[in-house]
């Protein structure tokens, strides 16, 4: 990692985890004590590679979580979706960066290694993403029947963080506004508008936190590490 490179981490946490019900958004919700976005932000503050971590929370929640000058995470306002909440993030962050990452805020047990090859991958290719083979089948369904099945062997799953060079996400970005698209990650619109998007080998225990018996597993394994990420 270059001494003077400028890392950019960007936190989407203005979700309302319709999936997962309940009053508060997932992302509040505490694992081993502490919210989960917390956590998250805490272990990207810890790593010594991070200049910055931006994280757009819900309009309402903003006055609750207050930034003094000087500290190195700031929290904005989200937008009505993923990647409009990824935009007012970059907006607020400002131009000063050369690799930015987007990882969300309810995937507690991403790990360090992983993000440091994704950067090094962005660096190299402009972009790039963890992901995971499937273990299952897909089926695509039409009519609640099968309509087709995609080869397996070609498919994986993105986790995140994904890695960008400043450059291209600012051009996936200002595209996606332009064309009011909208997309549930940023690899797959890097790669839809032309850039590279190189994959990086992700992690099973990278699992992102969708639904209640989610966030019951996340317990167990936390409990059985000891809790080991306790800042
Ligand atoms: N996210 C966001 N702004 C939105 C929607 C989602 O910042 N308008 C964030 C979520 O808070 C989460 C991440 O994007 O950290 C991944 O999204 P997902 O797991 O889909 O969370 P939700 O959109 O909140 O859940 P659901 O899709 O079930 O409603
Ligand atoms: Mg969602």
């Amino acid at each position: 990692m270059p001494d003077d490179e400028r890392v950019l981490v960007i936190i989407p946490a203005a979700g309302s985890g319709v999936r997962f019900g309940g009053d508060v958004p997932k992302q509040f919700l505490p694992l081993g004590g502490k919210p989960l976005v917390q956590r998250v932000v805490e272990r990207f503050l810890f790593d010594a590679v991070v200049t910055r971590v931006v994280v757009p929370v819900a309009d309402m929640l903003l006055s609750a979580v207050k930034t003094a000058p000087g500290d190195r995470v700031q929290f904005v306002a989200g937008g009505a979706t993923r990647l409009q909440s990824v935009m007012r993030g970059l907006e607020a962050a400002g131009v000063e960066f050369d690799l930015i990452a987007i990882h969300d805020a309810v995937r507690p047990f991403f790990s360090l290694d992983t993000f440091h090859a994704t950067l090094d991958a962005a660096r190299t290719h402009g972009a790039a993403f963890p992901g995971m083979p499937l273990p299952d089948t897909v089926h695509q369904i039409a009519d609640d029947a099968i309509s087709s099945t995609p080869d397996r062997s070609v498919l994986v799953a993105a986790q995140t963080p994904q890695c960008f060079r400043a450059e291209v996400l600012r051009d996936v970005i200002e595209r996606a506004a332009r064309e009011d698209a909208d997309a549930t990650d940023e690899a797959g619109l890097a790669a839809k508008y032309g850039h590279r998007v190189q994959l990086v080998r992700g992690d099973s225990m990278n699992f992102k936190i969708t639904r209640p018996e989610d966030l019951v597993m996340a317990e167990r394994i936390y409990a059985e590490w000891g809790g080991e990420s306790d800042a």
